[in-house]
C-alpha cells in the first residue's frame, strides 16, 4: 500500500498550545506539531509527564483550540475552531477515570443514548429511539461482561473495568471518525486492564477505527497498534510505522528516546513504568 498517496484522516499543521501565557508559569505544551494519522491507523503515544500527551488529544477533540496559525482537520474538514461539542461528530473520546465520559446516577442505556446523540443534529434524535434497545444490546454483548442485561442498572454501581468498557462503547456507538484513548486503563488492576485493552482491541479492529492511545506502558505501545509515536517537551520526537515497530524492543525504543531528546532515560522517568 503507498501510503504516501492516501488521504490522511486527521492532519494536524503547526500546531502550538502554550499555557498560562505571559505568567512565570508559562508552557508551552505542544510545540508545531505537524502529524498525518491515515485510515485505520491505530497509533500508540509515548512520553514521559508533561511531555504533551493529553494536550495532543484535546486539542484533537476540540477541548481548546490551538494558538492562531495552527489547523486540525479531520476528514478533510477543517474543526480548528468548531466548539467541542462540534467535535464529538468527528472524535470518540476514553479517558483514564472511569467516572469521567460516563454519568454514574445515569443508567447504562441512559449513558448510551446520550453517546448515540453526541454530535448529532436535533432532527435525527427521535428517529433513533426506536431501534435503541437493540442496537444498545448488541453493542454490550461481544464485551462478554453481561452488560446488555443491566441497561436499566445505574453506570455508579458497575466496576471500574465495566465502566470503562462501557465507555469503550459509548466512545465508539455513534462511529465517530476517530477514537481517542488517554491512558484509559491505567487506574484498573492489572487483569481488569489487560481485559479492556482486549476490548478496546477487539473494538478498533471489528469497527475499523481509527485510534490514537496514550499510555505509559513502553511494551503495550509496541505490542498494541501499526504505529507509535514518542513525544518530549511538546514535540513528536520518534513516529515509527508498522514495518519497524514489528521488530523494535523496549531497548530500541529506550536507545531511540536517548538519541532524539539528546538526554539520557532516567530510571525514575515514568516512560519506563509498566502500568
Ligand atoms: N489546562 C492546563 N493549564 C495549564 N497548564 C497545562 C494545562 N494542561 C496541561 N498543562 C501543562 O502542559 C504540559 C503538557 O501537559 P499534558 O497533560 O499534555 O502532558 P502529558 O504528556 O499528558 O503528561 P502525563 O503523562 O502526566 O499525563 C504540562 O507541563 C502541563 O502542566
Ligand atoms: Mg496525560
Amino acid at each position: 500500500m503507498d501510503t504516501g498517496k492516501e488521504q490522511s484522516l486527521l492532519q494536524l499543521r503547526n500546531v502550538r498550545k502554550v499555557f498560562a501565557r505571559g505568567t512565570i508559569d508559562e508552557v508551552t505544551a505542544l510545540n508545531d506539531i505537524n502529524l498525518d494519522v491515515y485510515p485505520e491507523d491505530f497509533v500508540t503515544i509515548i512520553g514521559s509527564n508533561g511531555a504533551g500527551k493529553s494536550t495532543l488529544l484535546n486539542i484533537v477533540a476540540g477541548v481548546f483550540p490551538p494558538e492562531m496559525g495552527g489547523k486540525v482537520i479531520i476528514n478533510g474538514d477543517d474543526v480548528t475552531s468548531l466548539s467541542e461539542y462540534k467535535h464529538a461528530a468527528y472524535v470518540g473520546r476514553v479517558w483514564q477515570e472511569p467516572t469521567v465520559g460516563t454519568a454514574g446516577k445515569l443508567s447504562l442505556e441512559e449513558n448510551l443514548s446520550l453517546a448515540l446523540l453526541r454530535g448529532k443534529p436535533r432532527g435525527l434524535r427521535s428517529s433513533l429511539n426506536k431501534q435503541r434497545g437493540e442496537l444498545f444490546r448488541s453493542a454490550l454483548a461481544p464485551l462478554g461482561l453481561g452488560l446488555e442485561d443491566r441497561l436499566n442498572t445505574p453506570v455508579g454501581t458497575l466496576s471500574g473495568g465495566q465502566r470503562q468498557a462501557l465507555a469503550l462503547v459509548m466512545a465508539t456507538i455513534s462511529k465517530p471518525a476517530l477514537l481517542l484513548l488517554d491512558e484509559h486503563i491505567a487506574t484498573l488492576d492489572p487483569r481488569t486492564a489487560q481485559v479492556v485493552l482486549n476490548l478496546s482491541d477487539m473494538i478498533v479492529r471489528r469497527e475499523r477505527m481509527t485510534t490514537m492511545m496514550v499510555t505509559h506502558n513502553m511494551e503495550l505501545a509496541l505490542r498494541y497498534g501499526n504505529r507509535l509515536i514518542m513525544m518530549h517537551q511538546g514535540r513528536i520526537i520518534v513516529d515509527i510505522g508498522q514495518q519497524d515497530k514489528q521488530a523494535l524492543t523496549i531497548d530500541d525504543l529506550v536507545s531511540a528516546f536517548e538519541q532524539a531528546a539528546g538526554e539520557r532515560l532516567t530510571d525514575e522517568s515514568i516512560l519506563l513504568s509498566h502500568r
